[in-house]
């Protein structure tokens, strides 16, 4: 296995050459704060067992042997380390990205038009019983942002074992779940039979939940259908359009609040949110909740010109899915990336939804667990 052709290195750097031709140039002390002897790393948790202050920062490489498989890399102050070639190519800085799975250059960014037949519906009972489907709903999840499920029973409180196929509930004021019907006196436009327009939920929230489901129960109104769309693409358009829009309301915090009588939350924060290298990873827009802005006086007119351009992009139909929830369909959601509204409905009929919140962490862990099980019992199979 000799996946290294040579090496090199000084007191403060270790540089590896790849069979294949790429380079590694390995600082000492990153070496050092990745040491994977049992004396740094907790054998069974994998945890660090010292902390950064342990050694100096000026610590220096004294010698480096190679086995066939083994760096052996002696440091000065005295510390050996020894790093197996496998783990030096999966975890070098040099050639492994530094990926963001939120980011919007990780996610399939969409449009009307990329749907070029109807969305794909997953069953529940292949969805609860099938790694496989399983897999495929969750991963549309985090590519496309959403995945619809038909076939889950139309019964009160069933949302929440969806929930537990993949993640944990996520309570709020509501509880553990919400009920999406027309009541008097309705603390929340979305009790009503009025339409909504785009939105993500609760941007009040500190952190906002990740993910949201809405199953619906009942449906025999007119009206009232669902429109789906992807706000990471409408922030790429805003981007496109008109950068320095973008930058206002990636750099200018608001204040989003929800306010009745059991319940007062706030949050300040970004409407469009970008991670170290400037790409999206977050989006919140709700018309309904934006609390009294209170801005720097020069700021304002930017402001209101930057949020009036996104709010214009979002009402583009060719942005937007539309149809119609059935009884026992269950859209699920990734609730800072997917924008949801619906369509006002009539008095006569009846259209129940339920809702919950979790969260993309978990989902994302379930993901991964499945797909390496899966691959694993693959594996298995094929040995047999
Ligand atoms: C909500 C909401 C949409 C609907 O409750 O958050 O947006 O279809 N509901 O009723
Ligand atoms: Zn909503």
């Amino acid at each position: 296995m000799k996946q290294i052709t040579q090496y090199q290195f000084d007191a403060h750097q270790l540089t590896i050459h790849w069979k294949d031709g790429r380079q590694s140039e390995l600082a000492a002390i990153w070496l050092r704060d990745h040491c994977q002897m049992p004396d740094s790393r907790d054998p069974v948790s994998g945890q660090r067992l010292m902390n950064i202050t342990d050694f100096p920062l000026n610590l220096t490489i004294a010698n480096v042997n190679q086995t066939d498989d083994l760096m052996v890399i002696d440091f000065k102050p005295e510390h050996r380390s020894e790093f197996s070639v496998d783990w030096l190519i999966a975890n070098c800085y040099c050639i492994n990205s530094q990926a963001d799975d939120r980011s919007e250059s990780n996610k399939n960014l969409w449009q009307k038009s990329s749907f070029k037949t109807n969305v794909t519906k997953y069953g529940y009972l292949n969805f609860c019983t099938l790694p496989e489907s399983k897999i495929a709903a969750l991963q549309s999840v985090k590519d496309d942002g959403f995945a619809i499920l038909s076939d889950v029973p139309c019964e009160a409180g069933e949302i929440l074992n969806v929930v537990s196929e993949f993640g944990f509930v996520r309570h709020t004021n509501y509880g553990p779940l919400f009920e999406v019907r027309t009541t008097v006196n309705a603390n929340n436009l979305a009790f009503t039979n009025r339409g909504l327009g785009c939105h993500l939920d609760n941007p009040y929230r500190d952190p906002v939940p990740g993910i949201q489901l809405l199953h619906c129960l009942q449906s025999s109104t007119v009206g009232g259908d669902s429109i789906l769309q992807d706000g990471f693409m409408a922030a790429n358009l805003l981007r496109e359009e008109n950068p320095q829009h973008f930058d206002t309301l990636s750099q200018q915090w608001i204040n989003y609040r929800f306010q009745d009588a059991d319940t007062d939350l706030q949050a300040r924060v970004p409407m469009l949110e970008v991670n170290d290298k400037k790409e999206i990873i977050k989006v919140r827009f709700n018309n309904r909740s934006i609390a009294t802005l209170t801005l720097p006086p020069n700021k304002v007119t930017a402001f209101y010109a930057a949020y009036r351009h996104y709010a214009e992009i979002l009402e583009r139909k060719e942005l937007q899915i539309t149809f119609k929830l059935a009884p026992g369909e269950l859209i699920l959601f990734d609730n800072t990336r997917i924008m949801h509204a619906r369509t006002a409905f009539s008095d006569a009929g009846t259209r129940h939804l339920q809702g919950a919140y979790s969260d993309l962490d978990g989902l994302y862990s379930t993901l991964s667990l499945l797909k390496s099980q899966l691959l694993d019992s693959q594996n298995a199979q094929n040995q047999k």
